[in-house]
């Protein structure tokens, strides 16, 4: 049975610690959402995705708490701990036993994150244990970044969705591994990494990594339209034209600002499919600061899909 949407964290967090998986409202994005020491309720997160099992989930955290009952946090760690949580960085480290290998895909690591979003703290701080959670999406497509996109896509799949209201980042976080004496930004999101280089006193060549975390480098936060990007609003506007006077139906993409454009892309591409467009040509924001996260997402969006 499915409570459907629902406003009662009291409730939500009765759900998880009864072994239920449920749709978490963040500030990045909705997550699927189950306790960590369960490994039944995260193997059901696994099915209910269509993610592959050593495809490692991300253990969020209540504030106030200390993450190091999870994983071994280095200097490097601590720092960026102290300056970005609560908030939207995730931070990669060694894992302690606490965790499961179901929980990090037979990984000696774990990722931690300490969400901002009111809610979600209410909520974390009733689970007595960490909360995994990957985006509330099928495998490979659009994050949610409202309760009724995970309605759409999970419907009775999941237990109930905690409404939280829209994500207000939009995108997911960042997520920086600290091991040994390497900081990598692994995703990049809306603590960027020169954000990151300057907490550490580091240059950015340092902390960019290529995005490799596992199940990144393929066709990822993907719509059924085709996505095609395009550097000026003009071309996306030509091109656009000449498709409807083709008679095919393609949508262009285009936002004042990175801020604007990490809030309102994955609403805009979900109404891509529900509007039965074939393209979505998108307008690349320039490079630099949350773009450069807006970007790396369309990237993915826009590759050959298997
Ligand atoms: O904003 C977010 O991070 C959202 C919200 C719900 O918190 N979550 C999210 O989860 O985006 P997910 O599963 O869609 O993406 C998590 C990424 C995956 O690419 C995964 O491979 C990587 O984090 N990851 C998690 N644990 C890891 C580990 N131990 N080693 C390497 N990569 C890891
Ligand atoms: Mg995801």
């Amino acid at each position: 049975m499915s409570y459907g949407i629902i406003q009662d964290v009291v409730l939500a967090a009765n759900v998880l610690n009864d072994g239920g998986v449920i749709g978490m409202p963040t500030e990045t994005v909705y997550g699927l959402a189950a306790r960590a020491d369960y490994e039944e309720s995260v193997g059901r997160i696994f099915d209910i995705k269509g993610r592959p099992r050593n495809h490692p989930l991300i253990a969020h955290i209540a504030p106030e708490t200390s993450p190091e009952r999870w994983g071994q946090l280095n200097d490097s760690a601590l720092k960026l701990a102290k300056e970005f949580w609560p908030g939207p960085l995730t931070i990669l480290v060694p894992r302690t036993s606490e965790i499961g290998l179901w929980v990090t895909g037979g990984r000696e690591s774990v990722a931690i994150r300490m969400p901002s979003h009111p809610v979600t703290q209410d909520l974390l701080r009733q689970v007595d244990d960490a909360v995994v959670a990957p985006s509330a999406n099928k495998f490979g497509k659009v994050s949610p970044t409202t309760a009724q996109h995970v309605l759409n896509d999970l419907k009775n799949e999941v237990d109930c969705i905690l409404d939280g209201g829209p994500s207000t980042v939009g995108l997911e976080s960042t997520i920086v591994e600290c091991i040994g004496n390497n900081v990598t930004v692994l995703r990049p999101g809306s603590v960027t990494a020169l954000e990151i280089s300057r907490v550490l006193h580091l240059t950015t060549s340092d902390t960019v990594g290529e995005s490799r975390a596992p199940g990144m480098m393929i066709s990822h936060y993907a719509p059924d339209a085709r996505i095609v990007l395009v550097s000026t609003l003009n071309e996306a506007n030509d091109r656009a034209r000449t498709d409807e006077e083709h008679n095919l139906k393609s949508m262009v993409l285009n936002f004042e600002s990175a801020e604007e454009y990490a809030v309102r892309m994955y609403d805009a591409l979900r109404a891509a499919d529900i509007l039965n467009y074939q393209t979505v040509y998108a307008v690349l924001p320039a490079t630099g600061g949350l773009g450069d996260a807006v970007r790396d997402r369309l990237q993915k969006a826009a590759a050959p899909r298997f």
